[in-house]
């Protein structure tokens, strides 16, 4: 094919890496491909669903030659869940993705070729991490309320899961004993095409450490019946219940934000142990979701601060407060800005909690926050830590960030294409960028986490 192919065009390719959101990458005479669901050394027969001026993509016909990664995929929804996509390519050669992400991204989107990026730490325990899963309700025309994920590539569309084995025991105990009551109550699921029916998500938190199990239920706006008592039921089922929630959610969206919620059962909140602090994670606060992996993560931004004990630092994007309070033992002050305020009520709690009197936590967000803060005379940051949300730093957030002047900026990010795109933006500012450090707490999927460390040029 000399020409750029055509939209429906059908090839035979060999897929040569991974790009970031987990496509495989192959070319046609040169011109890029992103292929669906193919992994490194496959050969596969595709048909192109779009063929842009500079790239197309393209869905899988045919597996003709499986790369010599590809293993037996542990769990049988492997392909068809939207779940974990790479978790028929081994675990190794995900590590080798992962890395060369990152570096891609530094090289090609921050323009810092030269930066040294560390070899990725990989997980010791790549099936069972998670210690949060939200699953939503399909109706199975035979056996009545199902829970399970979306189907790869579908927002309609809900595939039923026997066992997910991204969590373990105690959370795959709740989602059974609550689609048997679901089944005996006589609500059906919501559909998401009709905006019909009642049963629309679960989410359950879990921690391994604590025993801990916290649930919300997620419905249109319905009282939950009597009918077979969920509370019994799960009290009985689930070992470490320590909370269930209900919440309603009338709207179109699926988002478990902004709707009534009230506690049916036990508390608002589970505890969980990171570094030897006993956190409280509301229903509803922001935990990274890999427990033991978050650990390794905080611990090379413990590493990556290089802390004397005396410095102040602020926390930016504080969440519940994780990675101040593990700063705080090595800091002199910290001082954490989160959005939500909740978070920042529980994150307060948490300093208290756990006997840690120099962290204080205040509610804002970053783009307006920081200014007010400095006007009022706050002591200026030694270090900043940031760790945003996907999206990275608004450009007014690293205005923000750069005005503060701190010697060092240790990045904490899980989107290596943001954090490049900020790189470049806190590089013209002034900061030269030292480390990147990639960590991967979500073994079978392709999402890789950093930590980079800058320092004032
Ligand atoms: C990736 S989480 C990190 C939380 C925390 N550092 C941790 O490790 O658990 C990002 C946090 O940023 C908060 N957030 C999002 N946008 C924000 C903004 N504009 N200003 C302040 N916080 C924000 C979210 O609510 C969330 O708690």
């Amino acid at each position: 094919m000399a020409d750029r192919p055509s939209r429906g065009d059908v090839a035979d390719v060999a897929i040569e890496s991974l790009a970031t959101g987990g496509r495989g990458v192959a070319r046609i005479d040169g011109y890029v491909v992103f292929v669906d669901r193919a992994l490194p050394g496959d050969r596969v027969r595709v048909r192109l669903r779009s063929a842009r001026r500079r790239h197309g993509e393209a869905d899988v016909l045919e597996l003709l030659e499986p790369g010599p990664e590809r293993i037996e995929p542990t769990c049988p929804h492997v392909g068809a869940c939207g779940g974990c996509r790479w978790q028929a390519l081994a675990y190794p050669a995900q590590l080798v993705e992962k890395e060369r992400i990152v570096r891609d991204a530094i090289g090609r989107i921050a323009h810092l070729p030269d930066v040294p990026i560390a070899p990725i730490s990989g997980a010791d325990d790549t099936l069972g991490y998670r210690n949060k899963v939200e699953l939503t309700f399909t109706q199975d025309p035979e056996l009545g309320p199902t829970l399970g994920y979306h189907r790869a590539g579908r927002w309609d569309e809900v595939l039923g899961v026997e066992r997910c084995f991204l969590v373990g025991d105690a959370p795959n105990a709740a989602k059974d004993a609550v689609q048997d009551w679901a089944r005996a109550s006589g609500l059906e699921a919501y559909d998401q095409r009709l905006h019909e029916g009642h049963l629309r998500n679960l989410v359950i938190r879990h921690s391994a450490r604590t025993g801990e199990v916290l649930l919300v239920l997620v419905t249109s706006d319905v009282d939950l019946p009597r009918q077979g008592n969920l509370v019994d039921e799960l009290v009985e089922r689930v070992p470490g219940l320590v909370g269930l929630l209900h919440q309603r959610n009338s709207g179109m969206a699926e988002a478990t934000r902004g709707h009534p919620t009230e506690v049916v059962h036990g508390r608002d909140h589970h505890r969980e142990e990171i570094l030897g602090l006993e956190l409280h994670v509301p229903w509803n606060g922001f935990l990274q979701t890999n427990t033991a992996m978050c650990e390794r993560l905080y611990g090379i931004a413990i590493e990556e601060a290089r802390l004397t004990g005396s410095e102040v630092v602020w926390d930016l994007y504080s969440g519940i407060g994780s990675i101040g309070l593990a700063l705080a033992r090595d800091a002199g002050r910290v001082v954490g800005i989160e959005v939500v305020p909740e978070a920042v009520e529980q994150a307060q709690a948490n300093a208290t909690r756990n006997g840690i009197a120099n962290a204080e936590f205040i509610a804002g967000d970053v783009a307006k926050a920081v200014a007010p803060l400095v006007e009022a005379g706050a002591p200026l940051p030694d270090l900043v830590v940031v760790d945003p949300p996907r999206a990275g730093l608004t450009p007014k957030a690293v205005r923000r960030v750069l005005e503060l002047g701190a010697q060092a900026i240790v990045y904490v990010s899980c989107n290596p294409t943001t954090l490049a795109g900020n790189a470049l933006l806190l590089v013209e500012g002034g900061y030269r960028l030292e480390s990147v450090r990639p960590v991967d707490m979500f073994p079978h999927t392709p999402h890789v986490e950093c930590v980079a460390r800058f320092v004032r040029a």
